[in-house]
C-alpha cells in the first residue's frame, strides 16, 4: 500500500506499508486512505477493500499476469487503474510447462514413489513412458506464454503443433502451428497444455466430454488456473487411466489440502503454483508492478493497463 507524495511520486518519496500477512484482514487494517495498492494472488480485491479503501485510492497494481482475483468491472465503475505483469514471465512459466509435459510422460512422481516403496523392478519393459520426440503438442491459447511453449516444444522434434482459442493468429502461422477446434485438438494431441487466462468463458472448458475425447497415451497440462479444468473429471481420467498422466502447477483450491485425494495418484505431478517463480522472474514482475504504481500515482498510462 502506497501513500503518494506531493512532488512526482518515486517510491524513496512515498510511504510504503508493508503487510506481513497478505489477508484481507491485516489490508483492511492498513487500507484507509492509502492512494495505491500492490497485490498478488491469491489475495483477491474484494468490494470491501475498495470500501475501506475510500476515495483516495485510484491505483492497483498486481505482481501478475494473471488478474481473474480482481474484479476489473467493479474497478472501471470505480475509476481506478489497475496494471499487470505480463511478458516478463513468458519464458519461466513455458520452461515450467515444459517441465511439467516431461515429468508427467516420463513418470517423474511415480518413479520417485517406486524407490521409496522399495517396489524397483529391474525390467526393462518397466515404467515406460511417452516419447515428445514426434509427438502432437495441443496448446489451448497461443498467447504469449502459449507462444513461449510452442518454440520450446518445437525443440524436441515434435511432428505438429496445434492450438485453440478465439481465432487463428498470425504467430500461429509463424511457428507454423495449425488452428483447430478444441475437439480436433482433445483428439490429436499426444500432449495438452493449457495456458489461457481464466474467463467466463474458459471456466470449466476440459470437462469430462473434454476428457474422453484425448488418447489414452495423451498428457494434460496446467499452467494456468485451476478453474479452467473441471478437477472431478481430470481426477477420474487419471484413476481410470482413460489419458495417460497429468502435470498441474494450478489447481482448486489453493493451496491445495495435504489430504487431498490428488496427491494420491501416481500418474499426476503437481507442483504448487510456481511457474513464474524465480529468482529474476519474480524480482522483474515486482519492479514491473512498482512501475506501474508510480505510473498511475503521477497520472501517467501504466506499463501493462488493464483498466
Ligand atoms: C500469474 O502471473 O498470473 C501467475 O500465475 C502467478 O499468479
Amino acid at each position: 500500500m502506497i501513500t503518494k507524495s506531493h512532488s512526482k511520486p518515486r517510491l524513496s518519496n512515498c510511504q510504503v506499508i508493508e503487510l506481513e500477512k497478505a489477508t484481507e484482514d491485516e489490508v483492511l487494517k492498513h487500507i484507509a486512505e492509502v492512494d495505491a495498492l500492490l497485490l498478488a494472488p491469491p489475495l483477491k480485491l474484494t468490494n470491501k477493500i475498495l470500501d475501506a479503501a475510500g476515495c483516495n485510492m485510484k491505483t492497483v497494481a498486481t505482481v501478475s499476469a494473471g488478474y481473474n482475483h480482481i474484479d476489473i468491472d467493479e474497478l472501471r465503475k470505480r475509476g481506478i487503474k489497475l496494471g499487470n505483469t505480463p511478458r516478463v514471465l513468458d519464458a519461466a512459466v513455458a520452461d515450467h510447462a515444459v517441465m511439467l509435459a516431461l515429468a508427467a510422460a516420463r513418470r517423474l512422481h511415480e518413479g520417485r514413489l517406486k524407490i521409496e516403496n522399495n517396489e524397483w523392478k529391474s525390467d526393462y519393459q518397466w515404467m515406460l513412458g511417452q516419447d515428445i520426440c514426434n509427438s502432437t503438442v495441443g496448446i489451448i491459447g497461443l498467447g504469449n506464454i502459449g507462444q513461449a511453449i510452442a518454440k520450446r516444444m518445437k525443440g524436441f522434434d515434435i511432428k505438429q503443433i496445434l492450438y485453440t482459442g478465439h481465432r487463428e493468429k498470425p504467430e500461429g502461422k509463424e511457428l507454423g502451428a495449425k488452428f483447430v477446434s478444441l475437439d480436433t485438438l482433445a483428439r490429436d494431441s499426444d500432449f495438452v497444455i493449457i495456458s489461457v487466462p481464466l474467463t467466463k468463458e474458459t471456466e470449466g472448458m476440459c470437462n469430462e466430454e473434454f476428457f474422453s475425447k484425448m488418447k489414452k497415451t495423451s498428457v494434460f497440462v496446467n499452467i494456468s488456473r485451476g478453474q479452467v479444468v473441471d478437477q472431478p473429471a481430470l481426477i477420474k481420467a487419471l484413476k481410470t487411466n482413460s489419458i495417460f498422466a497429468a502435470g498441474l502447477d494450478v489447481m482448486t483450491p489453493e493451496p491445495l489440502p495435504p489430504d487431498h485425494e490428488m496427491l494420491k495418484l501416481p500418474n499426476l505431478v503437481l507442483t504448487p503454483h510456481i511457474g513464474s517463480a524465480t529468482t529474476n522472474t519474480r524480482n522483474e514482475m515486482s519492479l514491473l508492478a512498482a512501475k506501474n504504481i508510480l505510473k498511475g500515482l503521477a497520472g501517467e498510462e501504466m506499463i501493462y493497463p488493464v483498466v
